[in-house]
């Protein structure tokens, strides 16, 4: 039995009753009841890559996807055995369980009506089996140890956004006040694609204090009380409320229904309400922290997300003893990523500034002594190396690399765009000579696309562009392109110069 077989079954085991009193769970126990329990699960990934994450599910799991039109988010089936395997996937950045989608929701004509209607909506979902698999969920989930503080600016704009007469009537009735700011932002929310306005319902900060103080005292006599908040996506369409004011009277409502307590940071439930034009999904965030951080210790000024990384190496098909190659691999994720995932390739990440290599190495001897720790044996290691070099000028003999996938520099916060015009036709060279002729390939990250286009059109006998994928890199549109090398044999330019000679 396998590793991820054998925490589910354990996983299997806990109780689902103990903190869901309103749940009530029916059936000779709950192993027999939830080993049967299926349930569509929503990941957001990474822009451009919802294919790519389609496929994965498809080959580790078994389930087909349904790709959203809200791109960057993807939907599979699986039973709730295959939890486990679930949070294994490389290309997804956030799971959560799906209690409803609503493809053609009737929205009304007025606010009023609307917010009427999710507080209504409340009571009639199939709460049942996501909360299960939430329950269970909560042992393979990571903790979230550090959130960020969002901008004070948009905050404010949420606060006059929710202000109105009617709404204050429902605070006092359910003890929140309007306008209350998503003063922290989850990884959830750092997908480029989510390019919406989110908004957590939260507590009355006041109210919170004065009910930790009783909880604290009531604490010994009864027994815990959930605790949740909700967060709503909204975007496309334009709609006749706001994030702030739906997740608030939606909150509302299921705090009225579950009599769970609202809490912005000490959460355990996170409700979620995404909103895309027409199209409503409420589901149930299962993770804390976006998988993507999984690889990497010693963050850089562009760490690239191993979601993304992963995509670009998937788009290459690494097959077992490639040598795969990042030239200007930075913190070392795309390597780090491939190293993981594909373990019976070799993978070197180079750069050449020293910082960088220090930290790809420190990634790198971080992810050995974590995985030490988790096996409990003296582990192999990983199959890859990192070195300081300069990419015009690889110590790598010509023809010896079966893949290159980098993040070039942008010009923007790496690099500058004036550089980049000498830089990346020199790296396309380079390139072309390490890379094996007739089945090489690269995947080229770079959101300067001007220049690439054009020192691209210089290398057409060397490098012939086979897709572009277009990507989102923190609210720059990038692409990654995807290059085959020709099968056509490098020639140095020394020696082109010396083909014209005549002697
Ligand atoms: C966009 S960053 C890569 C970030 C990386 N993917 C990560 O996750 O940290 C580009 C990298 O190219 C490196 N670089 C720039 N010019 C280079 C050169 N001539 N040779 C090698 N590396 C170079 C920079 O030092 C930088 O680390």
């Amino acid at each position: 039995m396998s590793d991820v077989q054998e925490a589910t079954n354990q996983l299997l085991d806990v109780s689902l009753h103990e903190h869901q009193k309103s749940i009530p769970v029916t059936g000779s126990g709950p192993r027999s009841e939830s080993q049967h329990l299926q349930v569509t699960i929503g990941a957001t990934v990474p822009t451009g890559f919802e294919q790519t994450a389609a496929d994965e599910v498809r080959e580790k799991l078994g389930s087909s996807c349904k790709i959203s039109k809200d791109r960057g988010k993807i939907y599979f089936d699986i039973s709730v055995e295959s939890l486990a395997q679930v949070h294994c996937l490389r290309s997804v950045d956030n799971l959560f369980v799906v209690v409803k989608e609503f493809k053609d929701y009737p929205f009304k004509e007025t606010k009023e009506e609307v917010l009427k209607d999710f507080e209504e909506l409340a009571g009639k979902l199939p709460w049942s089996d996501p909360l299960k698999v939430w329950k269970i969920n909560t042992s393979f989930k990571k903790k979230k140890t550090k959130r960020k503080k969002i901008n004070q600016n948009s905050s404010k704009e949420k606060t006059n956004n929710g202000q109105g007469d009617k709404t204050d009537e429902r605070d006092d009735k359910k003890g929140f006040i309007n306008n209350t700011l998503d003063s922290h932002i989850l990884d959830y929310y750092e997908n480029p694609a989510i390019k919406e306005e989110v908004s957590t319902l939260v507590g009355d900060d006041l109210a919170s204090c004065k009910d930790e103080k009783d909880e604290s005292s009531k604490e010994e006599t009864q027994p815990e009380l959930l605790k949740f908040r909700v967060t709503c996506n909204r975007a496309g369409e334009k709609h006749c409320f706001s994030s702030n004011e739906a997740a608030r009277d939606f909150g509302g409502a299921i705090q009225d229904y579950f009599k769970w307590k609202a809490d912005m940071t000490n959460f355990d439930v996170e409700v979620l309400l995404n909103i895309h034009d027409k199209e409503i999904v409420v589901g149930i965030a299962l993770t804390e922290e976006s998988l993507h951080r999984r690889n990497i210790t010693h963050f850089g000024p562009t760490t690239l997300r191993s979601t993304l990384a992963y995509g670009m190496l998937r788009l290459c098909a690494p097959q077992p003893t490639d040598i795969i190659v990042d030239p200007m691999c930075g913190t070392g994720a795309i390597p780090i990523e491939g190293a993981t995932e594909w373990s019976n390739c070799y993978h070197i990440a180079g750069d050449n500034n020293p910082l960088a290599v220090n930290r790809a190495a420190n990634n790198i001897s971080s992810l050995l002594t974590k995985s030490q720790i988790k096996e409990g044996k003296v582990s192999w290691g990983l199959p890859i190396d990192a070195v300081q070099w300069d990419i015009c000028n690889l110590p790598l003999r010509t023809g010896s690399v079966d893949i290159i996938v980098t993040d070039m520099p942008f010009g923007k916060r790496m690099g500058s765009k004036k550089r980049n015009w000498n830089l990346y036709p020199a790296c396309l060279r380079e390139m072309s000579r390490v890379c094996r002729p007739g089945t090489g390939r690269a995947a080229l990250l770079t959101q300067d696309k001007k220049c690439f286009a054009k020192a691209l059109s210089g290398m057409g006998h060397v490098w012939r562009k086979v897709h572009t994928v277009w990507v989102n890199i923190g609210g720059l549109h990038a692409a990654v392109y995807l290059l085959k090398r020709t099968p056509q044999a490098f020639i140095h330019p020394s020696e082109q110069d010396g083909e014209r000679t005549p002697w």
